[in-house]
């Protein structure tokens, strides 16, 4: 294992709605330069919480860091907000909304540029977006609104990219694809961490596909986070194959926790 300091390193976060409802607690994670981290989970464990914190987008839903760290290169970035985030290098390619549906795919591009970027930068940056997604190119002059759901996420990614972060997040861009579009996703996924030295953290409901690409795994339920480790660990334990690989007849509407109760009830009173 790496002895280097992480790129970022989540230190007991807590997370409060609206002063009152605690969506994540105590959730420690690290992410190392270079790598892809895969964050797993059903719905409302959490995810969406911890990505927003980490990107400052909680604020806008009157949500708050109440306890612990986000530590991004040693320094604390707890309950920035979003825009200082994104200039210290973290872009969320966020869960909804991820595209302006009345523009066209360029505009779409040149409203995620800096404004204070010359002409000649924002035509580079853009051109950069283009050649990792040609069918972004292709499709420059049409309403996003009318892309298809793969184009979408390209353009949400690409959109991200604008922002010439060092982190990315995204957040479950498989939402509703065939599989095959998610596979072509996540394999631009990892030509971005190799061509740009990106690093990424990934929300994912495809697991199997995820973790096949990822370095590292963490899986969280119910705000806490209740496994991790690397993509060989992960895939090989049996908890994470019955439950979020679909493997060994699990039951898919039970929760982690219950599909581990149930074991332990069985080894000790089986
Ligand atoms: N805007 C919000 N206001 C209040 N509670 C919220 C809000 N967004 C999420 N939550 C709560 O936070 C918890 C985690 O949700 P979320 O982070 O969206 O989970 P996931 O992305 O894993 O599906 C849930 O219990 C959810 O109800
Ligand atoms: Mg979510």
């Amino acid at each position: 294992m790496t002895e280097s300091p992480p790129m970022l390193r989540l230190e007991k976060v807590e997370v409060v709605y609206k002063k009152v409802i605690t969506a994540i607690q105590g959730v420690s994670l690290d992410v190392q330069q270079g790598q892809i981290v895969v964050f797993l989970g059903t719905n409302g464990a959490g995810k969406t919480t911890t990505l927003r914190a980490i990107s400052g987008f909680i604020g806008t839903d009157d949500a708050w860091v109440t306890e612990g760290r986000i530590l991004f290169e040693g320094q604390d970035i707890a309950n920035w907000p979003p825009q200082k985030v994104a200039n210290r290098g973290i872009a969320l390619v966020p869960e909804r909304e991820k595209i302006f549906e009345t523009l066209t795919v360029m505009d779409n591009l040149e409203a995620s540029v800096g404004a204070g970027a010359s002409r000649a930068t924002r035509k580079r940056m853009i051109d950069t977006v283009f050649d990792h997604f040609p069918r972004l190119a292709t499709a420059k002059t049409r309403l996003a609104g009318y892309l298809s759901g793969g184009e979408r996420q390209m353009l949400a990614i690409g959109s991200a990219l604008l922002c010439e972060p060092r982190l990315l997040l995204v957040d479950e861009m498989s939402m509703g694809l065939a599989p095959r579009l998610v596979e072509e996703l996540l394999d631009h996924i990892v030509t971005l961490k190799k061509t740009l030295g990106l690093t990424i953290l990934l929300v994912e409901q495809s697991a199997h596909l995820a973790l096949g690409i990822a370095d590292y795994g963490y899986v969280i339920e119910n705000g806490r986070i209740v496994l991790d480790g690397t993509r060989e660990r992960l895939g090989g334990h049996k908890d994470v194959q019955e439950f979020y690989l679909g493997q060994g007849g699990g039951d898919a509407r039970k929760s982690y926790r219950e599909v581990k109760q149930y074991r332990r009830s069985r080894r000790w009173y089986g």
